[in-house]
């Protein structure tokens, strides 16, 4: 049954060029069977069965948020605390979550896990993907990935996120490239390629073990140093790499030549305390770029895209377009997809904002603009 949404004040959609919206004011769009079978002109609408009225409100893409961290124990408020204070952020804080998680349960992982794609849906976000990398053995990676495979198709194996404590590096990297890779089902391989994490060399042992398994890879790269790995992504056709806070103008020339989609993660930046990359610089340069929130304990536990579009525009060089198109199709080409669009035969994702345009969503930073959040055309969050 077809349901036409009527008097939206202002209606968004990414358009093919890198950081340009469609934008159609006074407009209507008609949802069937969970997809998009027509958006126009309010005044040129056909007529539905049902009819809802949107007057004020704006229409945008749900967005896509390719870069997460959801399955978990514990928290670390206190290392957030101490960071504000001035204590720098390290990898190995990663360890501390390692430990909480394999103490937990199952059950406990996946309703912690489940509470937080409701402040996905409630952020407006309505695909997303979810990382491993808080087990580190076998037993609590293969866990964690069939927990987030409950929850998205874009589930990613990220053994390689630290080298476990106890353990040597080298065979660690044997044992993720190796037995750990054999025991576990994903979509996407990633390895954090960092001063602290894995070096260039693992990273690419990594990698080419899961690609040849049939795993697609992504890479965590250039955070906290710049270690030579952007060349590693490009070469590998890694569908995207992730927080390049750190690069030179060699890196933005390989990723200017590349398949490989920029995802800038600002509430890293932010909870870290570092500076911010200058995504509008790069989008200027011709490089796709995602914005993401990378939820997680340590590094981001936000889980609100429009805080990571206020940042961007705020404080990485990102117009209110280019902001909006990274977190919607932005986020869509780093997983490969053909989401983050609103255009007739598109799946019917989108949010309803309580505002008479897109700008609000950096204008109003903090507030809750997201009205409702629907997938497939299902309505998945409504603001009470
Ligand atoms: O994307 N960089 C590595 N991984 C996470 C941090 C995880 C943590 O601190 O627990 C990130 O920022
Ligand atoms: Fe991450």
């Amino acid at each position: 049954m077809a349901t036409c949404y009527r008097n939206i004040a202002t209606l968004v959609s990414p358009a093919e060029a890198i950081g340009e919206l469609t934008v159609i004011t006074d407009a209507a769009i008609v949802v069937d069977d969970g997809q998009v079978t027509w958006l126009g002109k309010d005044l040129d609408a056909p007529a539905c069965e049902t009819e809802v009225d949107l007057t004020g409100k704006t229409v945008i893409p749900g967005f896509v948020d390719s870069h997460s961290h959801l399955v978990f124990g514990g928290e670390r408020s206190e290392e957030f605390a101490s960071r504000m204070a001035g204590k720098k952020y390290e990898a190995g804080g990663i360890n501390s979550t390692v430990s909480a998680t394999r103490s937990a349960t199952a059950e406990e992982l996946r309703a912690n896990t489940a509470g937080l794609v409701q402040e996905l849906f409630a952020s407006g976000i309505t695909t997303f993907e979810i990382k491993s990398g808080y087990g580190l053995d076998i037993e609590t990676e293969k866990l964690s990935l069939e927990i987030a495979s409950e929850f998205t198709e874009e589930v990613t194996f990220l053994g390689a996120h630290v080298v476990p404590a106890g353990s040597e590096s080298d065979d660690y990297t044997d044992l993720v490239a190796g037995k750990m890779l054999e025991s576990i089902t994903a979509k996407w391989v990633d390895v954090f390629c960092d001063t602290g994490a894995f070096s260039v060399v693992q990273a690419r042992k990594v990698l080419t073990a899961g690609i040849a398994a049939g795993l697609k890879p992504r890479m965590h790269a250039n955070q906290l140093s710049n270690i030579g790995a952007i060349a590693l992504a490009v070469e590998l056709d890694c569908a995207s790499v992730d927080h390049c806070t750190f690069l030179d103008d060699n890196d933005i020339e390989l990723l200017k030549n590349s398949n490989t989609v920029a995802t800038l993660l600002p509430g890293a930046e932010f909870s870290t305390r570092s500076p911010y990359p200058q995504g509008g610089k790069l989008m200027n340069a011709g490089i796709a770029v995602a914005l993401a929130t990378d939820c997680n304990p340590g590094s981001s536990f936000t889980s609100s895209m429009a805080f990571c579009i206020a940042v961007a525009v705020r404080d990485m060089g990102f117009s209110v377009d280019q902001a909006i198109w990274a977190a919607t199709k932005g986020g869509a080409m780093a997983l490969r997809g053909n989401q983050g669009v609103l255009e007739v035969g598109s799946r019917a994702d989108f949010v309803v904002l309580d505002a008479p345009n897109h700008i609000y969503l950096a204008y109003r930073p903090g507030v809750a603009i997201i009205s409702q959040t629907f997938l497939q055309g299902r309505k998945v969050f409504e603001r009470r």
